[in-house]
């Protein structure tokens, strides 16, 4: 067996094939590009930037833009920029996640968090900018397959998965639930809304970015990408007990500390596993026409629920 090569920009991922780690490798190629460097000013604020987006992390959103594009013969240049914006935004989503207003982390991707190492209002600033700078770099695509109408559309996907109704409105969910007892549709929204939504943006962004795709193609792209996103939360809510905090680079046992609803905690942890698995099944159903051409997409979803960190 030939082992891949180690990259200098990421550490070594034995659980992802040699496709999905030559595109987790571009990914970071092209984050290290769109970032402002860091002897440039504001300094202090784009090292913050770096140091949140750079070197860690599963690329897990990246991957799926990747694999999405595939299912239509893309070839990878057309989600450069997709896979770009959405790790953006995602590292932005963290930064403020991670802040005392609301998670009050101190560790992520195994380092101090972005508030502990450049302080809160840089942190804060540096989530504001990558915000912006997601939108930049996909206004900027020239590589993809997308007519101007469909890239209006992709900006548009990306927007609704990160505004009030995607990511940040989940984030709000997250904390009026604090110390409450939710149902499980309650629960089911609040993660569809702040890890699901951008995640099934990816398989949108992707799909989109791929030239001619038809409606109900598409439509049916964004119920993989929903669920694939659910059991991803899922998967997260289960490690917060199970995990390692070596191993997942954050601290296990939070959601417990902080009294957050949880899978595990409203629907108990064997109905969480059976629930993660039956969404990747339902994923797997899916993408069934699409043969060979879908089968990265069938790992990740695998990936989604099978993972460690
Ligand atoms: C963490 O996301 C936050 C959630 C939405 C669960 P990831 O687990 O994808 O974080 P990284 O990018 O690998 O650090
Ligand atoms: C975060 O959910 C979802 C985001 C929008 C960032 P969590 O709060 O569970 O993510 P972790 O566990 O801190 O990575
Ligand atoms: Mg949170
Ligand atoms: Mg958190
Ligand atoms: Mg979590």
């Amino acid at each position: 067996m030939t082992r891949p090569v180690r990259s200098p920009l990421i550490p070594i991922r034995p659980e992802l094939t040699p496709e999905l780690l030559a595109w987790a490798q571009r990914a970071e190629s092209v984050l290290d590009r769109e970032l402002p460097p860091a002897n440039q000013m504001p300094e202090r604020l784009h090292q913050a930037m770096r140091y949140s987006v750079l070197g860690g992390g599963k690329r897990l959103r990246a991957l799926l833009a990747y694999a999405a594009g595939r299912c239509f013969a893309a070839p990878p240049e057309c989600a450069d920029a997709s896979a770009a914006a959405l790790e953006i935004i995602h590292a932005y989503s963290l930064i403020h996640d991670d802040l005392p207003a609301m998670d009050n982390d101190d560790l992520r991707r195994g380092k101090p968090t972005c508030h502990i190492a450049f302080g809160e209002a840089m942190a804060i600033l540096a989530g504001d900018a990558l915000q912006a700078l997601a939108f930049e770099v996909l206004t900027s695509d020239t590589q993809s397959r997308a007519d101007a109408g469909t890239r209006i559309k992709m900006l548009r996907t990306l927007a609704q998965a990160c505004g009030a109704h995607g990511m940040a409105g989940g984030q709000a969910f997250d904390l009026d639930a604090v110390g409450q007892r939710l149902s499980h549709s309650e629960l089911e929204r609040m993660h569809a809304y702040k890890t699901g939504a951008l995640i099934r943006a990816a398989v949108l962004l992707g799909t989109l970015g791929a030239g001619r795709v038809d409606a109900t193609e598409l439509d049916r792209m964004g119920a993989v990408g929903a669920r694939i996103g659910l059991a991803f939360q899922i998967r997260d809510d289960i490690l917060d007990i199970e995990g390692d905090t070596e191993v997942i680079g954050k601290r296990q046992g939070a959601d417990i500390a902080r009294d957050k609803p949880t899978y595990p905690s409203i629907i108990g942890m064997e109905a969480s596993r059976a629930l993660a698995q039956s969404l990747r099944d339902e994923t797997i159903s899916l993408l069934a026409g699409h043969g060979t051409a879908a089968e990265s997409l069938r790992d990740l979803a695998h990936y989604a629920v099978d993972r460690r960190s």
